[in-house]
């Protein structure tokens, strides 16, 4: 779909559809000469009260005389007092796909006068258009995609703030794309994406947006000392891998970032193996892992100047006669030993790994995402990522970007009472503190393997899935942490 920006009134384009957005109690407002032209039109409906402006109100109008368009839909906005940037995100999402509905190929939409930075503005028409009409249809035998959006014509007022409206839109466009790639990798089902297959894909996006990337196999793992790793993929015939891409690799002089992602391909929870019910949603287990691919083609993609590092351990979680059991004990990449309570607390096992690994980096911050704990999603339910680190700094930051992307983040305590709990008789740790504070004490085993750095783990369970559809969120992957972590290095100077 192509989004082209212009300086024009809308009453004026000659297109299949016009969409317009009207706040409730504010009248037709600065649509006078739209309003003028369908003969008043817009505002016999408002009088009448036909249309209200109400939050989620629409109105498809056919053939309104004196237009050049051949539709128009009138979209309520709520109250203006109200607005934010999400919801222009959320109506160009719902315009878009209620035109896509009605079959149409073309269509344009005015940019709504609010006070907020330009730039924004166009990147968050941007976003609502290509995250709203993201569908996954690798598995449909019959495709949906005869009814496909290929042009949105965004209309400007005034033509000093075409430019501005042009760079967000680009953002948009380049955020959007990695955000729907990282989606379609967590929808896909777990035998198209075992640890080879994402490390394929992974090399496949490495080249197209020119970052490097290196995979390391089992034999380098092993050399390595990852017994985290090792551990979770006994348990499987398909062997763990370790994706490492980067970006500017070779640049002198850039701040260095390392990113990681928990990439468990399948979790069945292992020999503590978990319920049959819902198992099937664990092929989402590897949404960090995905969010961390989809933010080094946004990092590419912006050509950012910074060195970032992108880690990704991949294995599956399965139970067999070769896996690993409950009261095992493995020795990290660091030395430490970890006394396995549960196998189906591995997200962890194969972080503190790679957490390790990103040392040698010396980064200026390390930031982990990962479906990690049930727990998270008990306590902070779907619209919220739990943060927990060590470094006020960083987690403003990150608080900053959570706004911005609208990928919220909402901060544990890691006090050092809560090591108490993931104390060990025989070892190290324990891999499970038991029922309270399920995150917390998670969080807790991850900041055991930081050193030096400034880190910031965040918890995705609860926000890597979207079980209803909301109006940018279809159903299904939601690829958080995409447009979070974009949003950070964007503003990161
Ligand atoms: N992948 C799960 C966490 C999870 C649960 C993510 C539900 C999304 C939705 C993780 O590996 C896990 O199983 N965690 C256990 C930890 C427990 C054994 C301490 C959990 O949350 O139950
Ligand atoms: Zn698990
Ligand atoms: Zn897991």
């Amino acid at each position: 779909m192509k989004i082209v920006v212009k300086t024009e009134r809308i009453e004026d384009i000659k297109t299949d559809a016009i969409a317009i957005g009207l706040f409730e109690k504010q009248g037709i407002e600065r649509y006078k000469g739209l309003d003028r032209a369908a003969d008043g039109l817009i505002s016999i409906l408002i009088k009448r009260g036909e249309f209200k402006g109400k939050a989620d109100e629409m109105l498809f109008l056919i053939s309104p005389a004196g237009l050049k368009a051949k539709r128009m839909l009138l979209l309520g906005l709520g109250v203006k007092e109200k607005f934010t940037i999400d919801k222009l995100r959320q109506a160009s999402a719902k315009a878009g796909q209620e035109m896509r509905s009605k079959g149409l190929k073309n269509f344009a939409m005015p940019v709504l006068s609010i006070q907020e930075d330009k730039k924004r503005i166009g990147q968050a028409i941007a976003e609502g258009l290509l995250l709203g009409l993201y569908q996954f249809e690798e598995y449909k035998t019959e495709k949906k995609e005869e009814k496909k959006i290929d042009n949105v014509i965004i209309a400007v007022e005034k033509r000093e703030d075409e430019e501005k409206i042009k760079k967000g839109v680009k953002v948009g466009e380049i955020l959007s794309e990695a955000n729907n790639f990282t989606r379609n990798l967590v929808n896909r089902p777990s035998n198209d994406k075992t640890p080879i297959m994402l490390a394929d894909e992974a090399r496949r996006m490495a080249k197209r947006y020119g970052l490097s990337c290196r995979v390391l196999d089992e034999r380098e793992i092993k050399r390595l000392k990852m017994g985290g790793l090792i551990g979770v993929s006994k348990g499987s015939k398909e062997p763990p891998r370790f994706i490492i891409l980067e970006h500017n690799r070779n640049k002198k002089g850039l701040d260095t970032i390392v990113i990681i992602g928990k990439a468990i391909t399948f979790d069945s929870g292992g020999i503590s193996i978990k319920p049959s019910e819902n198992m099937e949603k664990m092929k989402y287990d590897m949404s960090g892992g995905a969010a961390v691919m989809g933010a080094m083609m946004t990092a590419a993609g912006l050509k950012l100047p910074l060195h970032i590092v992108g880690l990704i351990p991949a294995t599956e979680n399965l139970p067999s006669g070769t896996a690993q059991k409950p009261g095992d004990v493995v020795r990290m990449i660091d030395g430490k030993t970890v006394e396995i309570i549960s196998t189906d607390a591995e997200g962890r096992m194969i972080l503190g790994d790679a957490l390790g690994y990103a040392k040698r980096y010396k980064p200026k911050a390390v930031i982990d995402l990962a479906t990690l704990t049930g727990a998270c999603v008990i306590a902070l339910g779907n619209d919220a990522i739990g943060m927990m680190g060590t470094d006020d700094k960083l987690k403003e930051r990150i608080k900053r970007a959570g706004e911005l992307s609208y990928e919220r983040v909402w901060e544990l305590p890691l006090w050092e009472e809560y090591g108490e709990l993931i104390k060990s008789d025989i070892a190290d740790m324990k891999n499970v503190g038991g029922r309270p504070a399920g995150t917390i004490t998670a969080g807790y085993f991850l900041s055991r393997f930081i050193e030096g750095s400034p880190w910031v783990h965040l918890d995705i369970a609860g926000t890597a899935w979207e079980e209803k559809g909301s109006p940018y969120k279809p159903k299904g992957a939601t690829g958080v942490g995409v447009r979070l972590l974009s949003e950070l290095f964007l503003n990161w100077k």
